[in-house]
């Protein structure tokens, strides 16, 4: 069974005039894979990224997700393959302000119809993984951007989804935080987790163990080392 497959999926945005931002992209992720996408600024990332998370709908081709196909599902049934299949993580973190630490990761499992205490008990573990278990009681105010972001992937991976899908997730932080946040990732791959990296930076993308570049919509290269 795949993580994620698409096949032959392009994505025309409507705007006039309208833009092909992915164009018969065919694009297959096994279990336990970490594939970084690079490309130019425009080249389709966030759109690829966004049509994997099923956040849009290609106007052509097939999305399967965790081994089942999206394309006859209504949306409240995609919002429940998301919840349940996906873990997303942004450039901005997108945490709440008002919640703590354990709150904010716990309220990955809100919609997956976890009762409230193991919530909770998932949520430390997935905070305890990130190195963040000092910090559980905290608001995000209170932490600095790689916290943050730990946080966040935190929340991505509470519910142990097939698929991690993380869009420039280093690219509000300093090079160092940044690498740390790479680092936690290429742990977490270690531990089994499957992840698509969207990503600006080459230097890192050539420490993942598969790299795909897309131009102009297409994949121009696809390696595994
Ligand atoms: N909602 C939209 N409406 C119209 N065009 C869009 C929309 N979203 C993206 N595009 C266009 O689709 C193309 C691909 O955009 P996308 O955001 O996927 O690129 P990207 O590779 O993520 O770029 P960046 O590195 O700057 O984040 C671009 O030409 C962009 O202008
Ligand atoms: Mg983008």
């Amino acid at each position: 069974m795949n993580a994620l497959a698409l096949r032959g999926v392009t994505k025309e945005h409507a705007a006039t005039p309208p833009v092909l931002a992915l164009a018969d992209v065919s694009l297959t992720v096994e279990p336990g894979e970490f594939v970084a996408v690079t490309g130019p600024s425009g080249s389709g990332k966030s759109t690829l990224l966004a049509v994997a998370g099923t956040l849009e709908r290609p106007s052509a081709g097939t999305v399967e997700v965790a081994g089942k196909s999206t394309e006859d599902l209504s949306d409240a049934e995609l919002s429940g393959v998301r919840c349940r299949e996906l873990g997303f993580v942004f450039q901005q973190f997108h945490l709440l302000a008002t919640r703590s630490v354990l709150q904010n990761v716990a309220d990955g499992l809100l919609y997956r119809g976890v009762p409230p205490t193991e919530r909770l008990e998932h949520a430390a573990h997935a905070v305890a993984a990130v190195g963040l278990a000092h910090r559980r009681t905290h608001r995000p105010d209170e932490l600095s951007g790689g916290e943050c972001q730990r946080v966040a992937i935190a929340r991505a991976i509470v519910g142990e989804p097939a698929l991690i899908l993380a869009d420039e997730p280093t690219g509000n932080l300093d090079s160092v935080t940044g690498a740390e946040i790479f680092a936690l990732l290429h742990r977490l791959h270690e531990g089994g987790t499957t992840i698509l990296l969207v990503t600006h930076n080459d230097e890192l993308a050539r420490r993942t163990p598969r790299s795909v570049v897309l131009r102009d919509g297409r994949i121009e290269r696809d390696e595994r080392r």
